[in-house]
């Protein structure tokens, strides 16, 4: 009886241990490789044609978002890539090379102006013979376009699998999934040397929607993020199951190297307010790239204001690098924590309930599920206001909403 007392008292104290080292000593980073870092050492932001032009996108369209970025403040705020997403590949010449469709009469004269706003362009393609869109693929031609971007003066690749799974993959290794993976792991690292080769610093981004857990392999393969998941699209549902499933992936981030649960759709689609906010956060909690894919010149005030927020830019672009993770998740209320810099912590409550009589209901915060102990000093990011969040207390959100806060000396339990 007794020993089995001190058994259970032993596995109590362990188990507590556990909990609190989860939730409150913070663990070192993962480690970067030096290269990676000088590219991305907090996670790249910018603006992506894709959400919002789709196949429609001209070299107009990436001058007037270029303009807009500079305009809106956004450029202050710290967004510096403006990518251009598929179609955009027009044919191969006789000698292999790409070159642009006549929506791009000029990639060098477009890159160059997007540079004399103080920013950078970014360009896609992938390792298929065709993009998701139907256009040329870098399949073979590798080296060649890495060449040709760097000439240009791109500063940013994303390389979607789309047709290399159907045409390479699976009619390379028909039933060999592994083979197939690997087939896959190696066409992204080809890309990644042929990148390195130009001399170029230039991101290196992964689309291929979260197979064979690219988050194990890209880093080493030269990525500097990798998407976890399919497409985002601009409705909540779809965000919140991408956003909300990132949970265990932290451990892969970090200064270089980035999980990528895809672009925002903040300003997109019929994203209420409090849903754009909630998106944002999330993704801030995430230390998610911070791709803008919204009309830029047709942006609204309060879509500038959720966009160019930089309290919560500050929390996404920490220089620790961490991810957050979830704290618990309890009834229809996720919290949400990330440890930052010097010991500071951000605390993210969202309200996943929908409409209804009881959707905003008041639920209780419980800090020391959290692992901290007492009232906790901070500042609640969307208000701008000073807050204290104390153990217990009836929070009510609107529906999708969030309650973001900032709390630069945490109080932790077990800790002295
Ligand atoms: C895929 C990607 C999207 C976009 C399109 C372009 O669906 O996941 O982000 O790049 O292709 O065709």
């Amino acid at each position: 009886m007794r020993t089995l007392t001190a058994f259970a008292a032993a596995a109590f104290a362990l188990a507590s241990w556990t909990a609190a080292a989860q939730t409150s000593a913070p663990k070192p980073p993962a480690k970067a490789k030096p290269a990676a870092a000088r590219v991305a050492p907090t996670p790249p932001m910018g603006w992506n044609s894709w959400n919002f032009f789709f196949g429609k996108v001209t070299d107009a369209d990436i001058r007037h978002a270029a303009d807009e970025m500079v305009e809106t403040g956004m450029k202050d705020a710290g967004y510096v890539y403006v990518n251009i997403d598929d179609t955009w590949e027009g044919e191969r010449d006789a000698n292999g090379v790409i070159h642009s469709n006549a929506k791009f009469p000029d990639m060098k004269a477009l890159a160059d102006y997007v540079h004399s706003k103080g920013l950078k362009i970014g360009i896609y393609s992938g390792p298929g013979p065709k993009t998701c869109a139907g256009y040329e693929g870098s399949l073979g031609h590798e080296e060649q376009d890495a060449k040709t971007y760097a000439e240009w003066g791109i500063d940013y690749l994303k390389y979607d699998a789309c047709s290399f799974i159907p045409q390479v993959m699976e009619k390379q290794a028909p039933n060999d999934k592994a083979e197939q993976m690997r087939i896959m792991e190696a066409a992204y690292a080809k890309m990644g040397k042929a990148l390195k080769a130009t001399g170029r610093p230039i991101v290196y981004s992964f689309c291929e929607y979260g197979w064979d857990a690219p988050w194990e392999w890209a880093p080493a393969a030269g990525g500097n993020l990798w998407r976890t998941t399919g497409d985002v699209q601009p409705n909540w549902d779809r965000i919140a199951v991408i956003g909300f499933s990132q949970d265990g992936l932290e451990r892969y981030a970090g200064p270089g190297h980035w999980n990528d649960p895809d672009m925002l759709e903040v300003g997109n689609g019929k994203l209420t307010l409090a849903e754009n906010r909630s998106h944002f956060s999330l993704w801030a909690m995430l230390a998610a790239p911070l791709l803008a894919g919204n009309d830029l010149p047709n942006m609204k005030p309060e879509i500038k204001a959720i966009l160019t927020n930089r309290d919560v830019i500050a929390i996404d672009q920490d220089k620790l690098g961490r991810q957050g993770s979830r704290g618990y998740a309890e009834g229809e209320v996720e919290v949400w924590t990330r440890h930052l810099e010097g010991g500071a912590l951000a605390i993210a409550l969202f309200n996943m309930a929908d409409n209804g009589r009881f959707g905003a209901h008041p639920f209780h915060l419980s800090l020391s599920r959290l692992g901290l102990e007492g009232p906790q000093a901070g500042k609640d990011l969307w208000s701008g206001k000073a807050t204290t969040l104390t153990d217990k207390e009836p929070i009510e959100l609107g529906k999708h909403d969030v309650l973001l806060v900032r709390v630069d000396k945490p109080v932790w339990k077990n800790r002295k």
